[in-house]
């Protein structure tokens, strides 16, 4: 069933145990996270970026993944939410395609801007009951900086953390502990006391880690442990994808029929979210 990501976040938190939030760009991907999460017996939420809402049409995405978890899922709670919004505008177009739950990042701003551009998308947002994350300190594309960041640089400052969550009212907050996304090259060891300062200092925000494809199972628990309701999966979900794709569309295949590679894609996909939900069920 269609959920409020707030409540599936609250829920988690509650109860000591993480919430996969998991990107999807197509009907396909959409199916496989809620199949893996009704097969599990696990709320997860689905995502969705601007990247995605240019590929397929802003209601047409929407109207996809709801329609597939409507009929899909009549038991488990699924959130559905916009990853990476930079601006004003794509919040926008988020609410009005429908979805209850956006995240604003303005983590490329100085502190001042961040918080402004935040709290105008959390009055903008709170007023039609959509619940809004924020991004402080930097998670590291690929291709975004060189391959070795200065990561004390870049990490989010707890003082700052709580002052951005005080002035804007933000519900989630995106950190930056040396995590980062894609196959780029994280921080040896995560900043343990950053986090544990962080969540000592705003108890009350959901903590979100992006970048989480390659977190393994002692470093899902140890964040857990001090406070993470909320872990980001793309690539890993991607690669499954494509790997599929690719074998069947070497030059000596014979199979013409999309549907059977498009399945077999699916199957991947799901194997990979049932994989992490269990790692984030029980870390
Ligand atoms: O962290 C965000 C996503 O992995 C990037 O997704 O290529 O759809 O913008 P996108
Ligand atoms: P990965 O692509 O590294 O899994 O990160 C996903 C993410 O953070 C989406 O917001
Ligand atoms: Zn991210």
């Amino acid at each position: 069933m269609l959920a409020s990501v707030k409540n599936i976040l609250e829920e988690a938190k509650k109860n000591g145990y993480a919430i996969g939030a998991f990107n999807v760009f197509n009907m396909e991907e959409a199916q496989a996270v809620v199949r893996a999460a009704v097969k599990k017996h696990t709320p997860v939420i689905i995502q969705i970026t601007e990247k995605t809402m240019d590929y397929a049409g802003d209601k047409v995405i929407y109207d996809v993944v709801k329609s597939v978890i409507e009929r899909e899922s009549a038991a488990i709670p699924i959130g559905f939410h916009l990853d990476h919004g930079h601006n004003f505008d794509i919040i926008m177009r988020a609410i009005d395609a429908g979805l209850n739950s956006v995240m604003i990042d303005a983590s490329d701003y100085p502190l001042r801007e961040n918080m402004a551009v935040t709290k105008r998308v959390v009055d903008y947002a709170h007023g039609r009951n959509v619940a809004v994350q924020a991004e402080l300190g930097k998670v590291p594309h690929l291709g975004e900086m060189d391959q070795n960041p200065d990561w004390d640089k870049i990490m989010t400052n707890p003082l700052e953390a709580k002052w951005l969550v005080e002035e804007t009212g933000v519900d989630a907050l995106a950190i930056a502990i040396g995590n980062a996304h894609d196959f780029f090259r994280e921080r040896a060891e995560p900043d343990w006391k950053r986090l544990e300062e962080i969540n000592k200092l705003i108890p009350g925000t959901y903590l979100v880690l992006h970048g989480a494809s390659d977190w393994v199972n002692h470093k899902v628990a140890e964040a857990v442990k001090r406070g993470v309701t909320c872990f980001n999966i793309d690539t890993d979900l991607r690669v499954a994808f494509n790997t599929v794709l690719c074998q069947f569309t070497h030059d000596k295949c014979t199979i013409i029929d999309p549907r059977k590679v498009m399945a077999g894609a699916r199957e991947a996909v799901q194997g990979v979210v049932e994989k992490k939900i269990d790692l984030f069920r029980n870390p």
